[in-house]
């Protein structure tokens, strides 16, 4: 399957921020995103446990898409770190990596979606990844979480063009990136390190829907 250019579906609309339930992973100091069924931020050093017990219970299903990862991944004291240094490349603009619950289980982290990498000048510009529970799979949650995180890209980050890349075979992201009206761009040989070896990947984008302008110095 290719990924279609003619599909292009609107993207939400809403750019609420909301408080944090007392319950979650998320940093009070960083905006709160809500989609219809969903909650997305930046998690804090608190929520290392919740965001450990998710990648716990999806080794195995997200193993083939991922970089192969060390033992210390799975350790409470990684994610201490990681989400420290998360919330500052936050702080300085450089990425907004999120993780997603739902609305109704706050406590419970069922996704990572990310915006990494972002450019400013004369590009602005993003990566963005993501993985969802296994067995939150197949109801719309990702489409619509990475939807509403694509939306801040635009809307709430002011970029013009966000990325993303997935491995020939991996048809569910293909079909999540064409549903949010991603167009592909080419293949790249060897793009990524992925469970061990270089993969091939397609690259695929979706631009802001209006005319965004830089600022520049
Ligand atoms: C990529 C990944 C997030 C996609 O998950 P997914 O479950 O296919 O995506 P969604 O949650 O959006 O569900 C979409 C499916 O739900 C169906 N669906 C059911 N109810 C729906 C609703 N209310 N709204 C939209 N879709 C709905 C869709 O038809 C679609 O099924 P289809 O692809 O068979 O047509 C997931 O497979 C994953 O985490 N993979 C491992 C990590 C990975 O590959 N990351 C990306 C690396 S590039």
């Amino acid at each position: 399957m290719v990924v279609s250019r003619r599909a292009r579906i609107p993207l939400p609309t809403a750019t609420e921020t909301l408080p944090v339930p007392a319950s979650s992973p998320f940093d009070p100091r960083a905006p709160l995103l809500r989609s219809e069924r969903c909650l997305l931020g930046i998690p804090s050093v608190e929520g290392a446990e919740a965001v450990l017990d998710y990648y716990l219970r999806n080794r195995e299903h997200l193993e083939p898409w991922e970089p192969a990862r060390p033992t210390a991944f799975y350790s409470p004291a990684f994610w201490e770190a990681h989400l420290r240094h998360n919330f500052e490349d936050f702080r300085q603009g450089t990425s907004f990596r999120a993780v997603v619950t739902l609305q109704e289980e706050p406590g419970r982290v069922v996704g990572a979606a990310n915006l990494s990498n972002i450019a400013r000048g004369v590009f602005l510009s993003c990566h963005l990844g993501y993985s969802f529970d296994g067995v939150a799979g197949g109801q719309g949650l990702a489409t619509e979480a990475v939807g509403r995180l694509v939306q801040h890209a635009f809307e709430g980050l002011g970029l013009h063009r966000v990325q993303a890349a997935y491995i020939p075979e991996n048809v569910r992201s293909e079909r999540l990136l064409t549903r949010l009206g991603f167009e592909r761009e080419g293949l790249a040989e060897q793009y990524l390190f992925i469970g061990g070896a270089w993969r091939d990947h397609v690259l695929t984008a979706r631009r802001a829907p209006g005319s965004v302008r830089p600022i520049l110095p």
